[in-house]
């Protein structure tokens, strides 16, 4: 939801910075703009669409400076075009602000500045606090950083700034509330971030800012942290980005999205590596020990996620329940947030998040954790807000997830999940060592199968040609396949703009029966479970109204094959487990769709992969 970027040292900015830009790109893609300190001028370039196309305008300009930030967007307040790209400048073009947040008192500050005779140029609510910023900065004869810490104080909202001064070439001001922002130190100079992905070419070494800080950076100088509330000064938490540059890149695979899906078998791995011991029969989570008594004795799970971590916690449900006997509720983290929900003392709140900066997840959490509820956090990004804002927590170890669709961070979640639930199973006492063993076993199997699976590529590709002209598609799935019918649903709409509903198989004839005619697909998953015969009945009830099957069976199974206009098999495993396997082929049939649709597979229109706004 908007990348930041900014640079001060002795360097070229103008490089860093777009380049920065261009790594922060799945955050928004609306509008893209820089401003540079040059001598005791602000240079401003910005426009609508790509930071590509950023770069080409930018490519007969004077880009020369050793000091700038940068910006892409995501559109909240006002439509996506130039005027409302960021940055924003202050009246008399000494000021230059951008911004990742909502301002939500803007209407009243913009008002007001009206009416002392300031005139706005955007429709964005980010515009105010530039003003703001200006107006007691001229009134108030103090140091910038003091006048946007004043100003800071009234603004309600969320926000992560980085600001740059015509009077002060060189310095950057930094502030944060709600939305992140990193600061790496180099050799005399400062690289910052909404995440590590700008600066990990450059420096390890990284402060995470917290809410409330305004920081300053300038080359040569310490870096100064204050509280925007009391303004005490605030030691630096220098720590070390965990992230590579290598996983950065395409390597070779057409979209990130694909890349990511291909990894996943690394990325399962990854996320059991030294959390399984098969000797000594444990799972043990490291981040959740302290907490897993807790656990144990909970009244209730309450999930909280949004999208595909939402899915992710759907599957969690099953396995909570059925292994170890714990009553789960699983919640879109934007309802529960609102509604007063019942939270008590003795509940354990997961949250689950790839990015870890989801602002109604973030705030789920902040509300379980006012009502004393211990809370637990998965999530992908590590220092993100939502692991610096839980009790404890396991993070997946997937990797950056760069494509805008969520594929391998939704399984190494499952396994995490998984992972969680056979160890408080065991120490409860609810699962037999002998199905504790199976579970394993098979788990251990998980990254093999999900191999074998990515090896039909070519036939599903085949398949998705089947779909590219049409409008809706229908995703059925029971138990622990009705969560992956959802997540298929998701991934095809999100990148194929086709749309696509998910729905429980025995839902169908409730309503979403009257939709099928020949024209419409009907993706079933119909793996061996329990409910195997029900499915069974549900895909002819699909048949006898001219609907077209693409089955996702077992390996071997030869009655809904038949039943298939077109089928995928994938190998067998336990049925808990079967969605982080089943899962696989819809990824891939939603790519591919969309490949062929010509739609851009990482960069969806409308979408951002990190939805640090409400
Ligand atoms: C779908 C997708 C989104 C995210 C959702 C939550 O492919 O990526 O639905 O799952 O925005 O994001 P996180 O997991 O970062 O909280």
């Amino acid at each position: 939801m908007c990348g930041i970027v900014a640079y001060t040292g002795s360097n070229e900015a103008y490089p860093i910075l777009i380049k920065g830009l261009k790594r922060l790109e799945y955050r928004g893609y609306d509008s893209a703009g820089v401003a540079l300190s040059q001598g005791n001028k602000i240079g401003l370039y910005k426009c609508r669409g790509r930071v590509a196309d950023l770069d080409l305008f930018c490519s007969d300009k004077d880009i020369k400076a050793c000091a700038g930030i940068a910006h892409t967007r995501w559109a909240t307040h006002g439509e996506p075009n130039t005027q409302n790209a960021h940055p924003h400048l202050s009246e008399d073009g000494k000021i230059a602000l951008i911004h990742n947040g909502i301002v939500e008192n803007y209407l009243v500050l913009k008002k007001e500045l009206m009416s002392r005779g300031y005139k706005f140029q955007s429709n964005t609510d980010t515009e105010v606090l530039v003003h703001l910023i200006q107006d007691i900065f001229v009134k108030e004869q103090v140091p910038l950083e003091e006048a946007v810490r004043i100003a800071l104080g009234g603004v309600v909202g969320t926000y992560a700034l980085a600001i740059l001064s015509a009077d002060n070439p060189g310095q950057i001001i930094l502030a944060k509330k709600g939305s992140p922002l990193l600061i790496g130190i180099g050799d005399n100079e400062y690289y910052v971030g909404s995440d590590g992905a700008p600066i990990v070419e450059y420096t390890k070494k990284v402060v995470y800012l917290e809410d409330g800080d305004v920081a300053v950076v300038a080359p040569q100088k310490k870096l100064v942290i204050r509280n925007i509330n009391d303004n005490a000064k605030k030691r630096p938490y220098w720590q070390k980005l965990e992230m590579n540059l290598e996983q950065l890149e395409k390597d070779g695979f057409e979209h990130y999205m694909l890349k990511e899906i291909f990894e996943q078998p690394k990325a399962i791995r990854d996320s059991m590596r030294g959390r399984l011991n098969v000797q000594k029969d444990v799972v043990s989570l490291g981040g959740i020990i302290e907490y897993e008594t807790k656990m144990m004795n909970a009244r209730r799970f309450i999930i909280v996620a949004c999208g595909t971590s939402y899915h992710a916690g759907l599957v969690a449900e099953y396995l909570f329940e059925n292994i170890a006997r714990i009553p789960v509720e699983v919640e879109y983290a934007s309802e529960f947030r609102y509604r007063n929900p019942l939270i008590y003392e003795d509940d354990v709140i997961i949250a689950i998040s790839q990015s870890g900066e989801t602002a109604d997840t973030i705030a789920a959490v902040e509300l379980a954790k006012r009502k004393g509820a211990t809370v637990i956090g998965i999530c992908n990004v590590v220092g993100s807000t939502l692991a610096r804002a839980t009790n404890a927590g396991s993070y997946t170890h997937a990797g950056p997830e760069i494509g805008v669709a969520s594929t391998k961070a939704f399984t190494a979640q499952v396994t995490v999940l998984t992972l969680m639930a056979l160890s408080i199973a065991r120490k409860k006492g609810t699962l037999a060592l002998s199905e504790y063993h199976q579970i394993i076993g098979c788990l251990e199997d998980i990254p093999e199968k999900v191999n074998e699976i990515l090896q039909l590529d070519d036939i599903i590709k085949d398949i998705s040609t089947h779909f590219v002209n049409k409008r809706n598609a229908i995703y059925l799935g029971r138990g622990v396949n009705y969560p992956v019918a959802l997540e298929g649903a998701l991934k095809l709409k999100e990148i194929s703009y086709i749309h696509a509903e998910g729905y429980p198989s025995a839902e169908m004839k409730h309503g979403p029966i009257a939709l099928i005619d020949e024209e419409m697909p009907v993706i079933v998953l119909a793996t061996e479970q329990e409910t195997y015969e029900k499915t069974v009945s549900n895909i002819q009830e699909v048949i006898a109204r001219k609907g077209r099957i693409i089955s996702i069976v077992t390996k071997g199974d030869t009655l809904v094959k038949e039943m298939s206009n077109y089928c995928i098999e994938i190998p067998a495993t336990t049925e808990l487990l079967t969605p982080l396997i089943s899962c696989i082929p819809l990824q891939l049939l939603a790519y591919h769709v969309a490949v062929l649709r010509g739609c851009n597979v990482d960069k969806p229109r409308n979408l951002a992969k990190s939805v640090s706004v409400e």
